[in-house]
C-alpha cells in the first residue's frame, strides 16, 4: 500500500488531504506538532517518515512578518527534504501560492524561500501553486478581526475549494515527480472583500468589513497577479456553491 505523509495534516488543506487520501485507500501519515513531529526543529520527523513513499508539504505559520515566515519555511522545508532523503522518499510535493514571486513580502517572502529550496534541491519534487481557498475567507475573518471589525486586504482572487486542491495534491503525489511548478485556480475571479462580506451574510454574522491595502503589494494584489494564467487544473466549484454548503452543514 502506498504510504503518504502529510506535513501539516491537521491544517485547513492538510486535513482534507489526509481524509481524501484515506478514502482512496492510501496509508496516510500525519506530520504535525500535535502528532509529535516538529518540522521547525526536526524532532520526531524521521520516525514518522519510515516506509513513506511520498511527502506532501502543507505546513503553515500565521504571521505577516517576512522574517518569521522565511525562517519558518526555510527550516521546515530543509528538515523535510533531509529526513525524506534519509527515509528514501521518492517524491516531495510542496503546496505554494499562485503569484508569490510577484509579491515577495510578508508571509509570501517565506513561500518564495520555500519554493527556492525545493526547486533547487536534488530531490524528486513537484510544486503545486494554488490560489486562495474558498475557506480563506473564513481564515481572513478569524485572523484580521479586531472585535466587530474585520480588516480585509483588497485582492483579486480566483478562489478554489480546498477539497479540490487536496485532490490535485494527491493526484500529483501519486504520479512521477514533475520537477516543475504547476498551478490550480478556481472557476471565477472575485474580490476578497466581497467574498468575506458574502460569507458573513450567508452565515448570518454581523461584522463591519473594512478594506485595507495588501501590505507590501497593494497594486499587484489588486491587479490580478494572484490569479493563474494557464493553470494545470481549474477547480469547478464556484464560491456560491461552497457558501451554500456552509449553510446546510450548520
Ligand atoms: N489558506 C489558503 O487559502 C492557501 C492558498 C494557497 C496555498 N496555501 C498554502 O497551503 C499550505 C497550508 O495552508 P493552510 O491554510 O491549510 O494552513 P493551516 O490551516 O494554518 O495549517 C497549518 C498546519 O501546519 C502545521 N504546523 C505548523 N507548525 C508546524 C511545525 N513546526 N511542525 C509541524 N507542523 C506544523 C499545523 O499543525 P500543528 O499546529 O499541529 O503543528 C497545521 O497542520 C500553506 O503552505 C499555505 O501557504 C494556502
Amino acid at each position: 500500500m502506498t504510504r503518504v505523509a502529510v506535513a501539516g495534516g491537521t491544517g485547513e488543506v492538510g486535513a482534507r488531504v489526509m481524509a481524501r487520501g484515506a478514502a482512496r485507500g492510501l496509508d496516510m501519515v500525519n506530520l504535525s506538532r500535535s502528532e509529535g513531529a516538529d518540522l521547525m526543529t526536526g524532532v520526531g520527523v524521521a520516525a514518522r517518515l519510515a516506509g513513506v513513499d511520498t511527502v506532501i508539504d502543507c505546513v503553515s505559520i500565521e504571521t505577516m512578518s517576512g522574517q518569521q515566515a522565511e525562517a519558518f519555511f526555510t527550516a521546515t522545508s530543509r528538515h523535510l527534504l533531509e529526513a525524506g532523503e534519509e527515509a528514501g522518499v521518492r517524491h516531495h510535493v510542496t503546496l505554494s501560492i499562485v503569484g508569490v514571486d510577484e509579491v515577495p513580502s510578508g508571509y509570501y517572502r517565506g513561500k518564495v524561500a520555500q519554493e527556492r529550496i525545493v526547486t533547487g534541491s536534488d530531490r524528486p519534487w513537484t510544486v503545486l501553486r494554488a490560489t486562495q481557498f474558498h475557506e480563506f475567507a473564513a481564515q481572513m475573518v478569524r485572523r484580521t478581526s479586531i472585535g466587530p471589525v474585520a480588516f480585509v486586504p483588497r485582492m483579486l482572487s480566483a478562489p478554489v475549494a480546498a477539497d479540490e486542491v487536496a485532490d490535485t495534491l494527491l493526484d500529483l503525489a501519486l504520479g512521477e515527480p514533475r520537477h516543475e511548478v504547476v498551478e490550480i485556480g478556481g472557476p471565477e475571479r472575485l474580490q476578497m472583500v466581497d467574498m468575506v462580506r458574502r460569507l458573513l451574510r450567508t452565515t448570518r454574522r454581523r461584522k463591519l468589513v473594512v478594506p485595507v491595502p495588501m501590505p507590501g503589494a497593494a497594486k499587484q494584489a489588486r491587479s490580478g497577479v494572484l490569479c493563474p494564467e494557464a493553470p494545470f487544473r481549474t477547480g469547478v466549484q464556484p464560491y456560491a456553491a461552497w457558501l451554500q454548503e456552509q449553510v446546510s452543514e450548520r
